[in-house]
């Protein structure tokens, strides 16, 4: 039977290690939100895996929340650096202590646009979580509160993020083949 592990060069992130840190995180955070108005707000799609495990992690009451960003005009491996609101949050975050869940921050230019967008909305504070970090591909400065790994500079797939739409299901994160995308060292 064909399998979509075929498809991954290598495994990144097992998903033991992706499961120790974010109850490590979830520990972190649940300590410093402790008796405040916490809502995760979770970026979608990517977003969709780590929130469960994340919110499962945590041990104080706190309310979730949804938008779905688009920031691929492009090819399908690089950040156009046009972002655009597919579907926004339901409630107002007015005086509401936010934290942005993100799957993956590469050139920073979609969570330098999502954290505009929500700042006008006046939260109360609004911070950064984001699972998987590429630092040597940043292009607009974000400060990132909570970072799951540093990541090197590879398309990386699974635990949400997709290749295509496809792949967000793996249990792990890996490099796809590049000949698969026609990235480095493809034919
Ligand atoms: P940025 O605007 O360049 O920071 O891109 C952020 C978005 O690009 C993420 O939310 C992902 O949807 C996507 N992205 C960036 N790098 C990867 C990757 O290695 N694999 C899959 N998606 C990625
Ligand atoms: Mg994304």
């Amino acid at each position: 039977m064909p399998s979509l592990d075929q498809d991954i060069a290598k495994i990144l992130i097992t998903r033991e290690a992706l499961s120790r840190r974010i109850v490590e995180l979830g520990e972190t955070i649940s300590r410093e939100y402790a008796g405040k108005d916490l809502l995760l707000v979770c970026v979608l799609k990517g977003g969709f895996m780590f929130l469960g495990d994340l919110a499962r992690a945590m041990h104080i009451p706190h309310a979730l929340d949804f938008m779905a960003i688009t920031s691929y005009g492009g090819a399908r491996t690089e950040s156009s650096g046009v972002v655009r609101i597919l579907m926004d949050l339901n409630a107002s975050i007015e005086n509401r202590h936010v934290l942005i869940v993100e799957d993956i921050i590469d050139t920073g230019r979609t969570l330098a646009y999502i954290i505009e967008n929500l700042r006008t909305r006046n939260p109360a504070t609004l911070k950064i979580c984001t699972l998987l970090n590429k630092p040597a591909r940043r292009e607009v400065n974000v400060s990132v509160d909570y970072v799951g790994f540093d990541i090197p500079n590879e398309f990386v797939v699974g635990y949400g993020l997709d290749y295509n739409e496809l792949y967000r299901n793996l249990p792990f994160v890996g490099v796809l083949k590049p000949e698969l995308y026609g990235g480095e060292g493809s034919p």
